[in-house]
């Protein structure tokens, strides 16, 4: 039997490597979504091929969806807007994930069937009263009344009505999910955002999905209107295949050539020509990529930290999303005095990806939070919580209530963590004061257990160790595959 958990014995050694982390969750989760509701067909590259992945799949696939996954690329036919066809008495199992669970409501708020909507262990003590309430006002109705967590049923109406809707606690899911819901819903939604990630109004604008944003230093304005239709994740126009014709056969005539066109339309009522000519001995090979999925910020933070505690040490992540909303780690290790850069700065579809170049700090200040990057980097607090043990002098952050509703209540977890490695903390409800030690030495046996599998628990526990020493044992090893299941291959790779 494969043993699920993790020995770690000594610190790692310093490292100077090149990583690829794998694809975004949060970019994965809303591209499959909203191919679903495209017309045609969508693919991505480097889909993250996680649980949280695989199960927005499934999720889509009882739907009636037709997807196929390859390696880490996924072709979804989209049905088209309320296109889903399914039987009645469909369970919809959203497993670890808040994102899937939350963001699919609205795609079924017009399902003329009860759906019933199951999570996880930790997912089901998870609040979703926060998503059922203002859809509730949209039109859709809930089972149980009045419950606030999974298991619930949803089913659909056909009398939707546009709301105002005020965010006030900086969740990107509860905005996606109310922004997700004017797919079906007639009229134009207004929502008042506190700030969070803001990857769903990218690709809404990227997709032409009607939408006005209007931002203020806090606050974020939204109006989101019921497109008529969503076109498929393609978002350039593509070339056209017979004026491709000429370049292809002057190719096949050119000894010793080839020709690479880039992005052309392969409707398959329009390929007979390479149909023809592949038949004639051509050697012509269709690869179609319209959206790349660009690696996780909030992975790539594992190995960030790692890098800034370890000696002698230097790391480039390839192709990281940097999108604003995402970098508040990048942005507070900097003020702790970390040695992190944007290299090769792209544009892509929205967003903003790059190369980041991270090197080992010898001496790390303490931080006073400032509570405006909370949302920034809501998921990378327990690992940013490491460095802040590793400060000369004592860090706050508050206001982070929120951290306690994740998977695990992580607020307490950082705590945990913490107090095993021997640092000392200040917990109240919504915060929590860190008393660094620059010279923190661990000689002693760690256990790690009974955190409801939280992927990030998990990880964090694993950089501790290979950062601080001492012998740890961090059980349930699988639950990386929620949202990195390359996590242990790239620890190996640093240390070799
Ligand atoms: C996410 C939003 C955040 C984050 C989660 C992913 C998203 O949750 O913690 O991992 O993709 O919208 P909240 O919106 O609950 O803060």
């Amino acid at each position: 039997m494969v043993q699920n958990f993790l020995k770690i014995n000594k610190k790692i050694g310093s490292f100077k490597k090149k990583i690829l982390v794998d694809g975004d969750k949060s970019l994965s989760i809303r591209w499959a979504l909203l191919s679903s509701q495209g017309v045609g067909q969508s693919i991505a590259k480097n889909i993250l091929k996680s649980e949280d992945l695989i199960n927005t799949l499934n999720c889509l696939k009882k739907l009636g969806v037709k997807i196929k996954l390859k390696k880490n690329i996924c072709i979804i036919e989209g049905v088209g807007i309320n296109g889903f066809a399914y039987k009645k008495k469909i369970v919809l199992n959203a497993g670890n994930s808040g994102t899937l669970g939350r963001l699919i409501l609205p795609l079924l708020i017009k399902s003329p069937y009860k759906i019933k909507i199951i999570g996880d262990k930790s997912l089901s003590r998870r609040d979703f009263s926060r998503v059922i309430e203002p859809l509730k006002k949209i039109g859709a109705n809930f089972y149980p009344n009045k419950k606030k967590t999974l298991p619930i049923y949803i089913k659909g109406s056909d009398f939707l009505r546009p709301i105002y809707y005020e965010e006030e606690k900086g969740s990107a899911q509860c905005k996606s999910c109310v922004m997700l819901a004017s797919i079906n819903t007639p009229g134009q939604i207004s929502i008042k955002a506190k700030k969070s990630r803001d990857h769903t109004e990218r690709m809404f604008k990227e997709l032409k999905i009607p939408i006005e944003i209007k931002k203020n230093r806090n606050l974020d304005f939204i109006k989101v209107s019921k497109p008529k239709l969503i076109r498929n994740f393609n978002f350039n126009i593509p070339g056209d295949i017979s004026s491709s014709a000429f370049f292809i056969v002057l190719t096949l005539l050119s000894k010793g050539s080839s020709l690479v066109l880039k992005n052309i339309n392969i409707n398959p009522s329009r390929m007979g020509v390479i149909r023809i000519l592949n038949k004639m001995g051509a050697k012509i090979k269709i690869k179609k990529i319209n959206y790349n999925v660009p690696a996780d910020i909030s992975s790539s933070a594992f190995f960030i930290v790692l890098t800034v505690l370890s000696e002698n040490s230097k790391l480039i992540i390839k192709n990281v999303n940097i999108n604003p909303s995402r970098v508040g780690i990048v942005t507070i290790l900097k003020k702790m005095g970390a040695n992190i850069i944007f290299k090769n700065i792209k544009n892509y579809k929205g967003e903003k990806n790059a190369d980041i170049h991270v090197s080992s700090s010898k001496l790390l200040q303490p931080i006073n939070c400032p509570s405006n990057l909370n949302s920034t980097a809501i998921d990378e607090f327990l690992v940013i919580f490491l460095v802040a043990a590793k400060a000369q002098g004592i860090s706050k952050f508050k206001n982070l209530g929120e951290l306690n509703k994740k998977e695990s209540p992580r607020l307490k977890w950082g705590q945990k963590i913490l107090k095993k490695i021997g640092i000392k903390t200040k917990l109240k409800k919504n915060s929590i004061k860190i008393f660094g030690n620059p010279n923190i030495k661990i000689n002693k046996k760690i256990i790690i257990k009974d955190y409801l599998k939280d992927h990030r628990v998990f990880m964090t526990s694993v950089i501790a160790g290979l950062s601080f020493g001492g012998s740890w044992t961090i059980h349930d090893k699988d639950s990386i595959k929620t949202s990195f299941p390359n996590f242990l291959k790239i620890v190996n790779d640093l240390k070799k």
